[in-house]
Order: C-alpha cells, then structure tokens, then sequence
C-alpha cells in the first residue's frame, strides 16, 4: 500500500519550493500527499527560524503531531529546514519523539535519513537521524552535496507536480544562502554562504516547467540581482550577472512573465534595471527591502546601503521602468530605534508610495550580532505601536495605488478561482449539492505589478492572460470585468 506524508511549510517562497522538490523526492520513494496528519505515516514540518514567533507556531504544531504519535507511534516524525539547523539541540529536548532532522542545505539525504529510521525501528532502537549543513562530520562534503542537490532540482525536476499535472506558475532558485549578515537576520547562519547556480541548470529547468505548462516563473534568491557565475571556471571565462541571467531565461519559449525576489539595494546595479525595460517578459515589480527610514539605525544593521542611496536607486527605477511596482520590507522597533528613527521610516514609506510593504517587529535570534552585541531595549508596546502605525500607513498607501488604477486595463494571468469562490463552492458542497464548477464565477489573478484582481469569468480562462477593466478597489483588491473577450472563450455565453 502506498505510503503517506503530511507536510506543512513555513516561512518563505525558498521553504515552499524546497517543500516541492522534497514531496518530488519522496513521490518517488512511493509517498501521496495527505492534508491529515493524523494518518500520514511520515509527519515533516518544514520551519522558519526567521523570527521567534515563526519557531513559536512550529512548537504549538509539534504539539499537537505529538499526540497523534502518542495513539500511532508507526508515524515518523521529521523537522527539516531552518529550524532543524539553528536550533536542533533545543528540538532534542523539547521534541524528543522527533525521528529525522534536516537542514535546508542538506534536502536531497532525506531518503537515506528516512531508511536509518527503518533500519532503527527494525532493530528496536531509537535514534535521531540527522543531516545539518555545520555538521562537518556529515557523510556528503558541502560542495558534492550542492552538486547532488542542484541536480535534482534542475535536471531531473523531481519536485511534487499539481495533480492534474499542469504547472502555472513556478519558482526557481538561482541561489542559495546569503553572506550580507545584516545584524539582525539568521538567514546567513540556517542557509550557509551565497552560492549561485549555474545559469544552464536554471535555463533547463525554466525549459522543463514551461513543457510542463508554466507561464510565469519568479527567480528566487536572499539577494537575488547578487547572483554571479563563473563560466569557463579556470579558464578565460566570463562571469554571469543577474542581467544576463534574465536575458538568458527571457529566451525560454512558453514563459510570459518572469518576476525575481528578493532584491538588495546594495548590490543592485543599473543594468538589471535596463533588462527590466528591454526584457519584455521581465514584469514591472521589484521587492526591494529598505528595513528602515533611519541611516543610524540602518548602520546597526550593517545594511551597507544610505535612505538616500536607496531612495535615489527607487528614483532611477521609475525613470528606467516606467510604471515599476515597488514593495517593500521593514523592521520595526529594532534596537536603538528613536521615535525619530521610527517618523524616518514612516517618512521613507509616504514618499515612496509603495505598492505594498511587509512589516514585522524586531525579534532576536540566538546567535545574529545585534543579539550578541545591542540591547533589544525597545519596549514590546512601542514596537507594536509603531507597527500599527506602519500599518495605518500602509492601509492608507494600497488603497491610493489600487484606486488610482480604477479605469485602466490591466494584464492579468487568471490563476484560478477567487476565495469567495472557493468558500461559495465548498459551501454547495457541504450542503449535498453538485459543484457547480463549469459556471461563470469569480477568478483572481495578478497584473505584472503584482497586484491581485478579482473578476467574474469562466473556467477555461485559468491559465490564460486576460485584459480586465478594473472597476473598483480596496486597500488588498482590485475588481474588474474582462475587457476584450479573447478569441477562444467567444463561443461561451457565459461572459
Ligand atoms: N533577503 C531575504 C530576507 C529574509 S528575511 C528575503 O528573501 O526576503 C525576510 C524579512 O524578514 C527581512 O527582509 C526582514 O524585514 C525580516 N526579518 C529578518 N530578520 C528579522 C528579525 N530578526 N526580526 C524581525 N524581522 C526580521
Ligand atoms: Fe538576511 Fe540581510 Fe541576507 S536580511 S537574508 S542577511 S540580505
């Protein structure tokens, strides 16, 4: 009988690719996907250690996994990602029914961890199997193991299909690690060093998923526009930007829309910017952390960059990229903030006008310099005080963006039903009543600036891109209706 894996992702888009190419992995070990933990045979969370409060909701889980191992111990329990490798010791104490442990560089061991668990059981031993990237003692060397793994993801495109086996939009990684070591970030210590992948490797698998159906694809890296490559390594080869790393996956034929995430604006030079306006594929959207309004603050953060060096970069983008969607990431309540530093960041964010920022209050993690080095002095309120205030702002910018979009015609690649939609369905369904899937109804998409428009159509434009008139907005959404009918949908009545 088959057998099953339950897994549940936290954190980043980085935790749900590396979520993917683990259920492909284990897809060829003979493992389904389940959503119930209660049955799975194998239990893996794959963690986030970005903030206490993201390990905080991992051990509430555990918890719960506990006690369906209590009635089934059979079930194998796994914790892989960047909580196994920060903080292992403390899940051996606090969780010591878990079975396997991973560390994000380490996913392709997971099947011969899985195999020393059985050998265990068969013996009627329990033992941790573990594989982390600072365990020096570890059966595969750190480079063979990058090898091993960049070939899995790249060339045998072993990650988990949708069951109807069509893929529409795709992640692929371009990098691995970071070495920025902002002062506050774990990132550095849970991913290892800033390693780039062979730009050929990440054209294939562009290839592979645009075969596959893929429309859009979103280039994944801690500090994406850092990549660089070698070619020709030892001899007289060139090196490989970011440009022209977009340049060269702009050539797969079937991919439409290629977004890249996250940028760092100290490294971020002009000619990506270029390849964004010359690159028609390259949608108009750049995720471009700032973390602060403050240059004394962003100095404790070792982010090597000034508000003005980043606000003159965000300048030249608009002049570059004509109608670029920016967005944003900020840190609140960081050690040393000032109310002053604080009316800084909420200064840099109005004069932006960001099409959308993320914002989180500043929380320690065990081994970062600021938590060696500063005093995390901001009291708990003021930091969620000010990110409320942050908020209120952020409110307030969504909704003038989206508003000021009210009559235009957007591009957007209808990605499937709308939430209400969903709720709609499963709430006939619940009541007895046939789904009523082929009807016209309420899809959502994204324009190439990112934003999320819901509008009514039917089924069969999932997948395609349609033009929408938006009619309205709110702060999260826009609504639209679909303005040209595109030539295969004609002979529906339903629009
Ligand atoms: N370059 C990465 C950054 C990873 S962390 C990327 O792909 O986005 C994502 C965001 O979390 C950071 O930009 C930062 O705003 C926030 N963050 C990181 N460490 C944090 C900490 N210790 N406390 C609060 N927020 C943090
Ligand atoms: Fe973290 Fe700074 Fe790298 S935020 S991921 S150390 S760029």
């Amino acid at each position: 009988m088959a057998k099953s894996v339950y897994l549940e992702t936290f954190g980043c888009q980085m935790n749900v690719l590396d979520s993917e190419l683990v259920l492909g992995q284990l897809a060829r070990l003979g493992y389904a996907s389940t959503e119930d933990y209660r049955r799975a045979d194998l239990v893996l969370l794959n963690t986030c250690s970005v903030r206490q409060h993201a390990e905080d909701k991992v051990y509430s889980r555990l918890g719960e996994i506990t006690k369906a191992k209590q009635r089934r111990p059979e079930m194998v329990v796994g914790i892989i990602g960047c909580m196994a490798e920060r903080d292992h010791d403390g899940l051996k104490t606090k969780a010591p029914h878990v079975d396997l442990m991973c560390g994000p560089g380490n996913l392709n061991e997971i099947p011969s961890l899985l195999a020393e668990v059985v050998e265990d059981r068969q013996a009627r031993r329990h033992s941790l199997a573990i594989a982390l990237e600072q365990d020096h003692s570890r059966r595969t060397p750190a480079a063979e193991r990058t090898r091993i793994y960049d070939s899995i993801e790249a060339l045998d495109l072993s990650r988990e299909m949708p069951a109807d086996g069509r893929v529409l939009q795709s992640y692929i990684r371009v990098q691995r690690g970071c070495d920025k070591f902002c002062t506050f970030c774990v990132v550095p210590f849970t991913r290892g060093p800033e390693r780039s992948r062979p730009p050929e490797h990440i054209v294939e698998e562009a290839r592979k998923l645009a075969d596959l159906g893929a429309r859009e694809i979103t280039l994944l890296g801690q500090t994406v526009n850092s990549y660089k490559y070698a070619e020709g390594a030892g001899g007289p080869g060139r090196t490989v930007t970011f440009a022209d790393l977009l340049q060269r996956v702009h050539e797969v034929e079937g991919i439409e829309r290629i977004r890249f995430v996250t940028s760092y604006p100290g490294d971020f030079t002009d000619d990506v910017l270029r390849a964004m306006r010359d690159l028609p594929k390259v949608c108009e959207y750049l995720h471009i952390p700032a973390q602060s309004g403050s240059n004394a603050v962003l100095g404790r953060m070792k982010r090597q960059y000034t508000v003005e060096q980043y606000e003159e970069l965000l300048v030249r983008a608009r002049e570059v990229v004509p109608g670029i969607s920016l967005a944003g990431d900020f840190i609140v309540g960081f050690c040393g903030e000032t109310d002053e530093d604080h009316e800084r960041t909420l200064a840099l964010v109005e004069r932006v006008r960001y099409k959308n920022i993320y914002m989180f209050k500043y929380s320690p993690r065990p081994g970062t310099v600021a938590d060696r080095r500063l005093p995390d002095d901001v009291p708990d309120e003021v930091k969620q005080r000010r990110h409320m205030e942050l908020a209120a702002l952020q409110k307030r910018m969504c909704l003038a963006h989206h508003q000021a979009m009210v009559g235009r015609e957007v591009e957007v690649l209808a990605e499937g039903y709308s939430k209400a939609a969903i709720k709609a369905q499963e709430a006939e369904q619940s009541r007895g009543q046939e789904i009523s899937w082929k009807r016209s109804d309420q899809l959502t998409g994204r324009t190439r600036g990112d934003e999320i428009v819901v509008f009514t159509g039917p089924e069969s434009l999932i997948g395609e891109f349609v033009r929408i008139r938006v009619t309205s907005a709110t702060a999260l959404t826009l609504h639209g209706e679909v303005a040209t009918r595109p030539e295969r949908v004609r002979s529906l009545s339903v629009l």
